[in-house]
């Protein structure tokens, strides 16, 4: 509390203008990051229905068919620094940058990567029998 006055000061005056101004900043930017995220997520996926059981790359997606006829996806994008997965070797997704691996179901085998792989929603296509992958 200052000498004199009989409460404390909580905001400067400058404080108090930049959260006045930060308002309608964050009011504008929320539309503008949403459509960003959006164009970042990747395009729906087609998975072709005659997938081969265990894994493959389908286009953005890695894809595994279990034997039970199963499908699951996942982003093709590598958990630690974002490189395009495309290797699948000894039943696991390896990175060509800097060699993590991944298992069938997503989870981190060898890092440098900690997290596992983003999953894809997969509906089926009555168009052609097979699935589409989604993001989110
Ligand atoms: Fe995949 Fe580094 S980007 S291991």
């Amino acid at each position: 509390m200052r000498p004199g006055h009989p409460h404390p000061k909580v905001f400067s005056r400058r404080t108090l203008l930049w959260m006045l101004a930060s308002v309608p900043l964050a009011w504008a930017l929320g539309p503008m990051l949403r459509r960003v995220r959006v164009q970042n997520q990747p395009a729906p996926v087609p998975i072709p229905p005659d997938v081969p059981t265990g894994l493959s790359v389908a286009g953005e997606a890695i894809v595994h068919r279990g034997p039970d006829g199963t499908v699951r996806a996942f982003a093709s994008r590598c958990t630690h620094l974002g490189c395009r997965l495309d290797r699948i070797k000894d039943g696991t997704i390896v990175c060509p940058c800097h060699g993590s691996s991944f298992a069938a179901d997503g989870r981190v085998l060898t890092g440098p990567a900690v997290r596992p792989l983003a999953p894809l929603r997969v509906l089926p296509d009555a168009a052609t029998g097979g699935w589409i992958a989604h993001a989110g």
